[in-house]
């Protein structure tokens, strides 16, 4: 244990996370006094009705929103601490994250889009091109390297995103409703290489889902619920 009480293990912990949101005289208390730890390889799943504050937990922990109160470790390093660029650094080698909605460069095609983490980390091109075309093929898009965003499906293109969150090999890979566009087939696909990843590479999860069948497959099942996240 550290000197803050966290287990030097884990890979994501924060404390006392809160967000609320001013909307006029009024303000909107979304999170309140959450706390959480994860632990390197472990697959964790969060479940909430819609506006329970699911996304935006996703969105502090990852540190693409800034939290009211509280604090956030990632890869054993205080977000808040950072300044905006090792922020960046930081995220780019330690974190996959796959967003609700995919977030996908319009201009590049789905390899180009793979590979973009890989370069920002300033692996040879080849080497990249040849990881995220393994990767692509996993997720079953082999067939689709050289299309753009536009021209792929709604689940294709939430395939790329969650190839390209897996190929920098993070510790840690968090994913917003994965996969709330896919078929039964195709989901339990991506449910088993998160559970392949978490074995062969320690890979740990943070799954926001809607799927009670998923959420159920991983080794820990938490419930938003005003604020607070409580086991189920
Ligand atoms: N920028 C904002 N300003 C004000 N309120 C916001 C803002 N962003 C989110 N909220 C509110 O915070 C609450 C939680 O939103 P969030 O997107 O985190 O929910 P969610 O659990 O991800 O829902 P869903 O399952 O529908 O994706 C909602 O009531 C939403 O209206
Ligand atoms: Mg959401």
């Amino acid at each position: 244990m550290s000197e803050l009480g966290m287990s030097d293990k884990a890979v994501l912990s924060c404390r006392n996370l809160g967000k609320s949101y001013d909307e006029g005289p009024e303000s909107v208390v979304v999170l309140a006094n959450l706390q959480l730890e994860l632990q390197a390889g472990e697959r964790v799943a969060i479940v909430g009705s819609s506006g329970s504050g699911k996304s935006t937990l996703l969105n502090m922990l990852g540190g693409l929103d800034t939290p009211s109160e509280g604090s956030v470790w990632l890869a054993g390093e205080e977000l808040s601490a950072l300044n905006e660029r090792d922020r960046g650094l930081l995220r780019n080698r330690a974190l996959g994250f796959v967003y609700q909605f995919h977030h996908l460069l319009a201009e590049f095609t789905a390899l180009e889009n793979v590979c973009m983490p890989l370069l920002i980390g300033k692996t040879p091109i080849p080497e990249a091109k040849e990881r995220a075309t393994a990767l692509l093929t996993r997720v079953g898009l082999g067939h689709r390297l050289s299309h753009k965003p536009s021209e792929l499906s709604g689940g294709e293109r939430q395939r790329v995103a969650i190839a390209r969150a897996l190929v920098n090999r993070p510790g840690l890979v968090m994913l917003d409703e994965p996969t709330g566009n896919l078929d039964q087939h195709t989901a339990q696909g991506i449910q088993d290489l998160m559970q392949e990843l978490s074995t062969s590479l320690n890979t740990a999860f943070l799954v926001v889902t809607h799927d009670l069948s998923l959420a159920r497959q991983m080794d820990r099942v938490l419930k938003l619920e005003e604020g607070h996240l409580v086991p189920i």
